[in-house]
């Protein structure tokens, strides 16, 4: 009681500074209506022609959705959010145990915020690289040590260790280059696979991405196609990754979160470029491997056919075409998802509700449309958030580097005869040159900087690094 007692009258204080903080607040907010009043429009970058741009954004994502969405509409909240919903007598047979529901039938979306993190994509590095520790400040000490499980410490006090733990999967500089490929596909690994016979078109890519434990042979040919460039896998992959590697020696391993002691060792004994994911939301839990593997294909290629992505919208159970049924995860969620994207001319979806198909996409919004509207909500946002100025590709660089040197090489001292032997510089050594026109011309334009994201889901923050040439 007596403790009670005392601790009220100090309370007393907060609450008179609370109520002058919301007259404050109050009379603040009369001053503000009154100054837009006089100052009009003005004060506004974005117009009313500008809202006009994302409106008729909308309009076309609403066609296109109605026309591609299988069943799927798209409601216009306003000139930025939609809500995507699924056919009234869906089924939702996902059932979230957490949180004792089934999956909803409707998605809300934010169109500006989904424009300029996909757009950013392209012009991103996701390849770990020894540039990027160094130039970020806590590279070294911090993020470094979070990319090593089994590490023993928090941080990196001793960086020699952390060193060791990652020179095998460590380029100097960045391996791939925005544009790189014309084509890719990422190939998911949906038990539709197998409703379907997309294995030529597939291997026509210039470049295919699968993942995690996706076997690639004879057997599944004519369903996934056999064509292996690029493998982003989790790290209980890693144990059986000389069986699903073996004969493929140029097939490039991407680990999608964190290296340690037998991965490593696992990797010396391969011949394959290996390397980590750059770009992982770390803590809060990674996303689906398959997101992840769309944003990788979309830092090095022009156009991106997802296969093997979806389930019907009846479906009944969340199959992989190369083991029995299992759970899986929000496939409803990541349709409507995968949708807004093909919507927004990311990506293009390929399933067995679509395989007698002609491969028309002229009701995808144009990439004019897109580059407008990326305009427009991009200045919206740096309205929104206060920041000014550079509306330009560097407007989001929060810590800048310089790198000077010529090759792009993998920083490990040890490594294996295996590797050393290999086939390895098939992909690091690609010099400047011999990349394709697409891929000169984006680095010219960009002056020659990589852009590597910071953390988390946004790509608000970057880490820009310039190549002195
Ligand atoms: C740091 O790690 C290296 C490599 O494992 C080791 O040789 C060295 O003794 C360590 N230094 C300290 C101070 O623990
Ligand atoms: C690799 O394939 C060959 C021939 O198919 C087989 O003999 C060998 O055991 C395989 N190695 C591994 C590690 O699976
Ligand atoms: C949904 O499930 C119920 C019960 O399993 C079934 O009767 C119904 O036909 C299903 N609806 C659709 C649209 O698949
Ligand atoms: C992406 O790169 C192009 C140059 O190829 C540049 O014009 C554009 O502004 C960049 N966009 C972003 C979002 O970085």
């Amino acid at each position: 009681m007596r403790t009670a007692k005392g601790s009220a009258p100090s309370r007393r204080p907060a609450v008179v500074v609370l109520l002058l903080g919301a007259s404050l607040v109050f009379s603040a907010l009369v001053v503000t209506i009154q100054s837009s009043f006089f100052t009009g429009s003005r004060r506004s970058l974005v117009g009313r022609e500008e809202i006009r741009v994302l409106s008729d954004l909308q309009t076309r994502l609403q066609q296109c959705v109605a026309s591609r969405g299988l069943g799927l509409t798209a409601d216009i909240i306003d000139h930025c959010k939609l809500v995507l919903k699924f056919p009234e007598g869906t089924n939702s047979t996902w059932y979230n145990a957490q949180f004792k529901i089934f999956e909803p039938l409707e998605y809300k979306y934010d169109v500006c915020e989904a424009i300029l993190l996909w757009e950013q994509y392209r012009n991103m590095t996701t390849i770990l690289t020894r540039e990027y520790l160094d130039v970020r400040p806590d590279g070294w000490l911090e993020y470094a040590a979070k990319r090593i499980a089994q590490l023993g410490a928090d941080k990196c006090y001793n960086r020699s260790l952390c060193e060791e733990h990652l020179n095998l999967i460590l380029p100097a500089k960045p391996p791939f280059h925005p544009r790189q490929f014309k084509t890719c596909a990422v190939v998911g690994n949906s038990g539709d696979l197998l409703k379907t016979e997309f294995g030529e078109e597939i291997d026509e890519h210039d470049a295919v991405f699968r993942d995690n434990e996706a076997p690639v042979n004879e057997k599944y040919a004519k369903h996934v196609g056999l064509k292996r460039d690029f493998r982003l896998v989790v790290r209980g992959a890693a144990r059986n990754m000389a069986a699903i590697l073996n004969g493929s020696s140029d097939e490039v391993l991407i680990i999608k979160s964190v290296i340690h002691r037998d991965f490593n060792a696992a990797i010396k004994e391969l011949p394959n470029p290996v390397y980590l994911f750059q770009g992982i939301v770390l803590r809060r839990g990674a996303k689906g491997t398959g997101m992840k593997s769309i944003e990788l294909a979309l830092s090095m290629c022009d156009t991106v056919d997802i296969y093997g992505f979806t389930v019907d919208p009846g479906y009944t159970e969340w199959t992989r075409y190369f083991s029995t049924p299992r759970k899986g995860h929000n496939p409803l969620q990541g349709r409507a998802y995968y949708q807004l994207l093909e919507c927004l001319g990311v990506i293009r979806i390929h399933s067995p509700m679509r395989a007698e198909r002609k491969q028309d996409w002229s009701d995808v919004p144009s990439k004019e449309i897109i580059r407008s509207a990326h305009t427009v909500a991009l200045r919206l946002k740096r309205e929104q958030t206060g920041q000014e100025g550079d509306l330009g590709p560097f407007g989001n660089c929060k810590v800048w580097g310089t790198m000077d040197g010529d090759g792009p090489v993998s920083g490990s001292l040890d490594m294996s005869d295996t590797r050393k032997n290999s086939n390895y510089n098939k992909w690091e050594l690609v010099l400047l040159e011999r990349l394709r026109k697409e891929a000169q011309e984006h680095y010219a334009q960009m002056g020659g900087v990589s852009l590597y994201k910071m953390d988390g889901n946004k790509l608000d923050d970057l880490v820009c690094v310039k190549h002195t040439l």
